[in-house]
């Protein structure tokens, strides 16, 4: 396992459990070529998989034909204009050559062009100069990123340099020991004395044979989250992207190539993914030569960095993850990544406070009392925290107004926030609050006072979205100035929770204070980071929720600071199963925001019965997104019994392995997962029928994850079954009688 660099063939081997990856450098340029990523070879002898481009000794520039293998070499990271026609990883514009360096690029062979009459160019050609190779991570300054420990990991750092631009670039991967993960960054050094503008920084790149790939994205909208689609790679560029200044509803900083066909437990698949919120691109390339160049990273679009003399620019995290053993096997990786390598603080493993919001409850209408009675209700019924929505500050009534202004709304809330919090408190019940701090309406006193703290470009009207403008965090004193607002909200009374929502996406993006503007979406990101990053740091037993109109900045990104984020506006328990399908593809379900709500659904009007609203909810955090004083009898009856089984599955849910069994998106009738647990001793089967068929009474499901020598039982009965039966021959579990019928199987082993 680790990084091993191999002196006489040049190659770099970098190994998890079960995959490789290996590196060469080639040619007497010592360019960074991709040799191998795929199935575990425990053997060096890789360079042979370049084919023509096998070659540590040959120059470069004598190469008639030079322009031709620069354009089919596999490359770790690719420059363009210079040869290499694919999709390229970095783009920098030198307006000015470096007059003080007079070297030439080594391979020119042409010294008769002055260097110091070279400006205004994208040419970028790194050579290989040193590596090293460590145990352990390192942190990415001011970006969220995995952390592992020092016998988690090995690290290997190769650095380069294009010495006409006196820029160097280092390429950074963190091979874990124990999961088949590698994780890739770069830095960009500029050595010269004069500034240079970086156009394109991709985080990673992979150089790929095909095979038959398709392409596996998550995409939606708006209540439609990260359903899950594939395509196959045809010639030229398939890919995702997002140019809205954050991952979004509609796109997602992911993909999978997958080997035509693969399925959860076969085929080949290669995991994408970016720690990133803001904007990014995802792109494979099908090139000539039957090759896939995929790379990952921030958008290009609007993006131009200025790295004056000695400035360094560090690129977000990428994840590369391989599996040969189809998606199920990329996705238990992925959950133990980000479960124990991403999510940070108090909650990173722990069970989470059974909550109640009132959203969906009360919208703008409440009061204390209403608060109150909701608080009295629930806590009667075993909910544990009582979490206050939108529309408790300023003079909000309804969405048109106040943000910005983070002050009490005293004619709903006259006795003030620390009144309420300590009645709830008293009723043995934590307090939460919401905020969206990005944000501010243009009727607001934030605004008036200060309306160049929010993104408009002079001269033209701003584009609003629900109302509002997105605050400038680009800028030292707006951040200083929303930080100050969130901690005095906390400090403000016993605040246990914070869901920090975000509910439009930026446009207008213009700063007045810089004269770079092709560096504000990006350095927006840096603020949102830096404030989540103070707020844990100063509040570290606050549970933080991210959320973004629903799920639409949901990313390794933000996960780095709240441990959860709250999956989609849509709480519909059908329409949830396919968000929460493609959600824990890739994300563990100790991270989903997921609640039951009241009926007929507010997003799409269906009405389900209570108690599989409560059992698809379980395949998250769980709580209640409701008015509890309104519910019948009947459904207030089944909450004691929901949160019953919250407490008895929510270790399994939250610790357990994940396998998805069938899929209501795929076979349009049921939904069923399985949560396992690490020791294989017990398992938790959702089983979902979404609508009755007649005749229809049973299904088979064949489990997975189970030890096929164990026995295991069904607890609510005494039939037991060996684990090899119930995966090879399958168990039947009853549809029930009407539509939406879900249940749960638990079973233990013997
Ligand atoms: C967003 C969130 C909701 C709710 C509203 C409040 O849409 O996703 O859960 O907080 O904002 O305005």
């Amino acid at each position: 396992m680790g990084v091993k660099f191999f002196e006489d063939e040049k190659l770099f081997k970098l190994d998890t459990p079960l995959s490789t990856y290996a590196i060469s450098i080639v040619y007497e340029e010592k360019l960074i070529a991709h040799t191998y990523y795929g199935k575990r070879i425990g053997w060096s002898g890789l360079n042979y998989l370049l084919g023509g481009d096998n070659n540590q000794t040959m120059k470069l520039a004598s190469f008639r034909e030079k322009g031709s293998v620069l354009d089919r070499l596999p490359m770790e990271y690719p420059t363009s204009g210079l040869g290499d026609f694919r999709e390229s990883g970095v783009e920098i514009y030198a307006p000015y050559a470096d007059t003080e360096n007079s070297a030439t690029d080594g391979n020119s062979g042409n010294r008769s062009v002055n260097p110091s009459a070279n400006s205004g160019n994208y040419g970028f050609m790194p050579s290989y100069i040193s590596h090293k190779i460590y145990r352990g991570k390192p942190k990415l300054l001011g970006l969220p990123a995995t952390f592992a420990g020092e016998g988690d990991c090995e690290t290997l750092e190769i650095e380069c340099e294009d010495t006409l631009l006196n820029i160097n670039l280092t390429l950074v991967y963190n091979v874990f020991n124990n999961l088949d993960v590698i994780t890739r960054h770069v830095k960009i050094k500029n050595n010269s004395q004069k500034s240079v503008y970086l156009k394109k920084v991709m985080s990673a790149c992979a150089d790929l044979p095909n095979n038959n790939f398709e392409m596996l994205r998550l995409s939606g909208s708006w209540a439609r989250e990260r359903s899950i689609s594939r395509v196959p790679i045809g010639c030229g560029h398939t890919g995702a992207s997002s140019l809205r200044g954050e991952s979004s509803h509609q796109s997602h900083p992911f993909f999978a190539l997958v080997s035509r066909g693969a399925s959860q437990d076969t085929g080949e698949v290669y995991g994408f993914h970016l720690v990133y919120s803001g904007n990014f691109s995802a792109m494979a390339e099908l090139t000539q030569f039957d090759r896939v160049r995929a790379v990952i990273g921030i958008n290009p679009y609007n993006f131009s960095w200025e790295l004056a003399p000695s400035g360094e620019f560090t690129s977000p995290e990428a994840v590369l993850t391989y599996s040969s053993e189809g998606l199920g096997k990329m996705t238990r990786t992925l959950h133990d990544l980000y479960r124990n390598h991403l999510v940070r603080g108090k909650y990173k493993n722990a069970k989470r406070p059974v909550l109640i919001n009132n959203w969906e409850g009360t919208y703008f209408n409440f009061n204390t009392e209403k608060l109150l009675d909701i608080a009295r209700e629930s806590a009667k019924l075993g909910i544990e925290m009582l979490v206050l929505d939108d529309g408790w500050f300023g003079k909000r009534g309804d969405d048109n107004s106040s943000l910005g202004d983070w002050f009490v709304n005293t004619e709903k809330l006259p006795q003030g926030l620390n009144y309420l919090v300590s009645e709830i408190n008293k009723l043995g019940m934590k307090f939460g609050i919401w905020m969206e701090p990005e944000m501010v309406s243009p009727n607001s006193d934030l605004y008036r006072a200060h309306p160049d703290w929010a993104f408009q470009i002079p001269g033209r009207a701003p584009t609003l979205s629900r109302n509002q403008m997105v605050l400038d965090l680009s800028r030292r004193d707006v951040i200083e100035y929303v930080y100050g607002c969130i901690s005095s909200v906390l400090k403000s009374a016993n605040i246990e929770y914070l869901k920090w929502d975000m509910n439009r996406p930026l446009t207008d993006v213009f700063s007045g204070i810089t004269k770079n503007q092709g560096e504000i979406y990006h350095r927006y990101m840096l603020g949102v980071y830096e404030l989540q990053e103070r707020l844990i740091t100063d509040f570290p037993n606050l549970l933080l929720e991210n959320c973004s109109g629903g799920g639409g900045r949901f990313d390794p990104g933000m996960l780095h600071y709240g441990p959860q984020f709250w999956c989609s506006d849509d709480t519909d328990a059908i329409e949830r199963l396919k968000i929460q399908e493609g959600t824990a593809l890739i994300y563990p379900l100790s991270t989903i925001g997921a609640h039951v709500s009241d009926c007929p659904n507010h997003i799409v009007g269906r009405v389900t019965p209570f108690e599989t609203r409560g059992i698809v909810a379980l395949a998250g955090t769980f709580g209640y997104e409701l008015d509890v004083t309104k519910l019948s009898e009947s459904d207030k009856a089944e909450i004691p019994k929901q949160i019953e089984a919250y407490h008895k599955y929510n270790e399994l849910v939250r610790g357990g392995d994940y396998y998805r069994v069938a899929s209501y998106s795929e076979n349009k009738m049921y939904d069923c997962y399985m949560c396992v647990a690490k020791d294989k001793s017990e398992a938790l089967v959702t089983f979902v029928n979404v609508l009755a068929r007649p005749g229809g009474g049973k299904v088979r499901i064949k489990l997975k994850g189970l030890d096929e020598n164990s026995m295991y039982q069904d607890v609510n009965s005494t039939q037991a079954y060996s684990g090899a039966a119930l995966m090879y021959g399958g168990l039947d579990a009853d549809c029930g009688w009407g539509d939406f019928k879900a249940q749960l199987i638990h079973i233990k082993a013997v």
